[in-house]
């Protein structure tokens, strides 16, 4: 199992663990995730969140193979997916999650980033969202709350062209609080986590669900529309061409394509 979880002194971490791909989210790994946000929100023990990485890596976002041989159905069959439930968990989980970037955070590395309450990044991190390059579009509200923060301008540019983040940039998009030593920002993200042992946790629930309800329905809405976009889209030849580029270590020639 590539994620590994534990609930310590009232923080359950989810820890992605399979550095040999770069953190990569597989199928399971998604389930496992969402199984781990659902038992969370169960546990009466458990006051906040923690998810984190390895040291140099996030995640380097889903499984390039997995989107080649087993992409999320369209329809109702792409909700019931992993990925899906995934992001309906986190979405929709009431106690508090942080994050510990640590290390580069590529595609739903960055955008899971959106939906989580609190942010710490590494000095060695790196985001991106570079779906346009892989023949895609973007997922999990991306596309709704990025023009949010960053404005039209500049969303273009981390979305249409796939620029990355810095660790300051990210801090001055606002999807992030802080940039840390590398060695520090596990440890600094469990101690803002483990805070949450000394608040009240109904006053914590309610104040989250406060921040979170003006866009929450918006957000799912766009994640059911990008999902639709995004399942087709994993089927295009644009992205069957970016995929094998990826394998075969080339650049893709996305000439041919009108
Ligand atoms: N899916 C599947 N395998 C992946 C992967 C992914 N998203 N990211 C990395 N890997 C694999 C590589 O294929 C390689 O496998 P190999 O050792 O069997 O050849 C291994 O992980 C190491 O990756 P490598 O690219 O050699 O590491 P790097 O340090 O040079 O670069 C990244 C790290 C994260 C910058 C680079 O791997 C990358 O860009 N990955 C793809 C990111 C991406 O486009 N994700 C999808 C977003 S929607």
């Amino acid at each position: 199992m590539s994620i590994k979880t534990a609930t310590l002194n009232g923080v359950a971490t989810i820890e992605i663990a399979r550095p040999e791909k770069k953190n990569a989210l597989t199928v399971a790994m998604y389930q496992a995730m969402a199984d781990a946000l659902n038992a969370a929100q169960a546990d009466p023990a458990v006051r906040a969140v923690l998810i984190t990485g390895q040291p140099g890596i996030f995640t380097s976002g889903n499984d390039i193979e997995d989107f080649m041989s087993r992409p999320p159905g369209s329809g109702s069959a792409s909700a019931e997916s992993p990925v899906f439930q995934f992001m309906r968990a986190l979405v929709g989980i009431d106690k508090p999650v942080v994050a510990a970037v640590t290390g580069a955070a590529i595609g739903i590395g960055t955008t899971l980033l959106l939906h989580c309450d609190l942010v710490y990044v590494s000095d060695e991190a790196r985001l991106a969202m570079p779906f346009v390059s892989l023949g895609l579009v973007p997922e999990f509200a991306s596309s709704l709350v990025v023009p949010r923060l960053l404005g039209n301008v500049k969303a273009a540019e981390k979305l249409l062209l796939g620029d990355p983040f810095t660790p300051e940039e990210a801090v001055e998009a606002r999807i992030a609080n802080a940039v840390l030593p590398a060695g520090e920002v596990v440890n600094h993200a469990r101690r803002v986590a483990e805070r949450f042992n000394a608040l009240p946790p109904g006053a914590v629930r309610e104040t989250k669900k406060l921040l979170r309800r003006a866009g929450t329905d918006d957000v799912l809405k766009t994640i059911a529309i990008e999902g639709e976009l995004f399942s087709a889209r994993l089927r295009s030849p644009e992205a069957m061409e970016a995929f094998q580029a990826f394998f075969q270590k080339r650049k893709p020639d996305f000439s041919k394509f009108s």
